[in-house]
This record gives C-alpha cells, sequence and structure tokens, in this order.
C-alpha cells in the first residue's frame, strides 16, 4: 500500500526501465512491403504514402539492398500489371513484375525472407479479389486461380506466399498446389482475420485495386467481430497455414490479443497503409513528433501479441532502432 508501496520507484532513469522493461521492439520484427512496377528505371513516390515507391525491378533491387543493410529480415511484394483483365490472369504469369522481382531479389540477396502477396485485385479490371459473375465475387472458381498464382511465386523462388483475398478454402487450396508441384517448404502466411477497413485507401491507390462496383464486405471481416476471427484463424490452421496474420493492425488489437492467447501458430500483424499514412500526415504538419509516435505503434502491436510487423515503417523503424542501441 501507498506510501511504502510506489511504482514510480522503477520508472526514476532509464536503466532500471530497460531492466523491466516487457516488451522490446527490434528490427528482427519487421517486414517492409513494397510495390512492383512494369518497365526499367521506374522510383515513382506514391504521394498518399511518402517514403514509398512504385518500383521497376532494377530500382527495387538498389532498395532491396537498403533492406538488406539494415538487417530486416523479410520482404512483401505486391505487382502492379501491365495489363488487367477479368479474370486477372497477368497474376500467375512467368513475366509479371512480382515473378521477376522475386526472381532477382532471391538471386541478389538469398538470406533475405522474400513474401508475396497472393490476390487478384490489382490484376483484375474490375477491382475484385476474386472471379466476378452477375456483380458476384465467386469463392469456389477462385481458388484455382489463386492457388495457380502461389504456384508461381514459388516457381520464381518466394519463400512465403500470402493470400489476402479471403475466399474461403484458399488456404487448403494454395497448400494442395504447392505440394503437388514439388514446394512443400515454401510456407503459407494466411490472411486468416483481414477486416473491410478504410485503412486500406492509400494502398488502393498505390495498387490500383480499388474495386469498380461495390465493395469488399462480401468477402472481407466486418469490424465489429471478435469470435468470428477465432473461427477464421481456427480454419486457416486445419487447412495448414504456417503463419496467420490479422489486419489492420492498430484498430484492432484486441482482436490481435485474443488470438495470441489462444493459437499457437506464429502471428503476424499488419500495420496498413491508412495507419501509415496517418501519422506521416500528421507528423509533416509538425503535430507529432514521428519517430516516437511510430516506434510507439509498432511496440503496442507488438506487445498486444505480434511476432512480426509488416510496415511502411520497416526501413524508418530499422534506422531508429539501431541509433539507440548505439
Ligand atoms: C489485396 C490487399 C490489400 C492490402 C493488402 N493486400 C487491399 C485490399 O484488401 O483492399 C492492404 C494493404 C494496406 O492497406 O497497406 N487484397
Amino acid at each position: 500500500m501507498f506510501p511504502r508501496h510506489r511504482p514510480r520507484r522503477l520508472r526514476r532513469t532509464e536503466s532500471i526501465r530497460r531492466l523491466v522493461r516487457e516488451t522490446v521492439l527490434t528490427v528482427d520484427d519487421l517486414v517492409f512491403p513494397m510495390f512492383v512496377v512494369p518497365g526499367t528505371g521506374v522510383r515513382r513516390e506514391i504521394s498518399s504514402m511518402p517514403g514509398n515507391y512504385h518500383l521497376s525491378v532494377d530500382e527495387l533491387l538498389r532498395e532491396v539492398e537498403r533492406v538488406a543493410e539494415l538487417s530486416i529480415p523479410g520482404i512483401l511484394l505486391f505487382g502492379i500489371p501491365e495489363h488487367k483483365d477479368e479474370c486477372g490472369s497477368e497474376a500467375w504469369s512467368e513475366t509479371a513484375p512480382v515473378q521477376c522481382a522475386v526472381r532477382a531479389a532471391k538471386q541478389a540477396f538469398p538470406e533475405l525472407c522474400v513474401m508475396t502477396d497472393v490476390c487478384l485485385c490489382e490484376y483484375t479490371s474490375h477491382g475484385h479479389c476474386g472471379v466476378v459473375e452477375d456483380g458476384r465475387v465467386l469463392n469456389d472458381p477462385t481458388l484455382e486461380l489463386l492457388a495457380k498464382t502461389a504456384r508461381s511465386h514459388a516457381e520464381a523462388g518466394a519463400d512465403i506466399v500470402a493470400p489476402s483475398d479471403m475466399m474461403d478454402g484458399r488456404v487448403l487450396a494454395i497448400r494442395g498446389a504447392l505440394d503437388e508441384a514439388g514446394f512443400s517448404e515454401v510456407a503459407i502466411l494466411s490472411y486468416a482475420a483481414k477486416y473491410a477497413s478504410a485503412f486500406y485507401g492509400p494502398f488502393r491507390e498505390a495498387a490500383g485495386s480499388a474495386p469498380q462496383f461495390g465493395d469488399r464486405r462480401g468477402y472481407q471481416m466486418d469490424p465489429p467481430n471478435v469470435r468470428e476471427a477465432v473461427r477464421e484463424v481456427a480454419a486457416d490452421i486445419e487447412e495448414c497455414a504456417d503463419i496467420v496474420m490479422v489486419k489492420p493492425a492498430l484498430p484492432y488489437l484486441d482482436v490481435l490479443a485474443k488470438l495470441a492467447s489462444t493459437c499457437s501458430t506464429p502471428i503476424a500483424a499488419y500495420h496498413v497503409s491508412g495507419e501509415f499514412a496517418m501519422l506521416k500526415a500528421a507528423a509533416r504538419n509538425g503535430w507529432l513528433d514521428e519517430r516516437r509516435a511510430a516506434l510507439e505503434a509498432l511496440t503496442s502491436i507488438k506487445r498486444a501479441g505480434a511476432d512480426f510487423i509488416l510496415t511502411y515503417y520497416a526501413p524508418d523503424a530499422a534506422g531508429w532502432l539501431r541509433e539507440t542501441a548505439c
């Protein structure tokens, strides 16, 4: 009881605070999402995501070199195709930007963990994540296309494929296709609890993947639900997901904490484009100390239970953490 009991004693100096700190964010917790486009010599900043670029493969390699120098363990690649069509056929093309980028990145940096986002929305003319018929997004016919896409990423050398489409049964379909093609060592990171969120806004501009009609609420999760996330994650683990993901991160820390306390596979969290853009915008207006706010946000995601975090802040955070360590 106060006055004998005084929690402030352990907050008095930085060395004491370091000793009793419960969560420590390190560079090992970070994965950097990147956008690959066709062509060469392309390096275009994405206006709503300052410091992030549309990169052709050659420019991407330079950026990956920086990532590797910072000791960031992994990247997640998104591709912007040359042409979009009804069924998103460039998604599984051997010569599309993502497949070329995976080959180049693995060749230049074999130790780096290269992940690929498996989805059709960047590749379809209607911007939905699956096959569309009469204005509906069909589940089962989409599975085969996702499986083909994942297999083509594995053939290019991806270490981990990450389906983000939210079709039912996609993890099982992808596992089957990978195993059949001899890629039993390629892991699946499932966007298991992916919510129909407004925070993907800047990404959709970056990827040109906004749905041309309707929205994604018929396949992505309803934001108010948490027990449903437990069910989604259980189903994906049953289908052999190696890692499950919660997305977005900050508005869903309760979901993350709940899953972390019940599920035995590693859990990732995606600090998405809108979460990044909010911090950037406030920092640019001089309203926030960017470094402190970003590291606090990332640390809170780890504290809630994430084993690693996909974040557009990865290079900045890695640099800041390195400075602090010196
Ligand atoms: C593709 C996909 C999206 C994101 C990752 N993969 C967009 C969406 O579902 O509309 C969002 C990433 C971000 O906002 O940073 N399905």
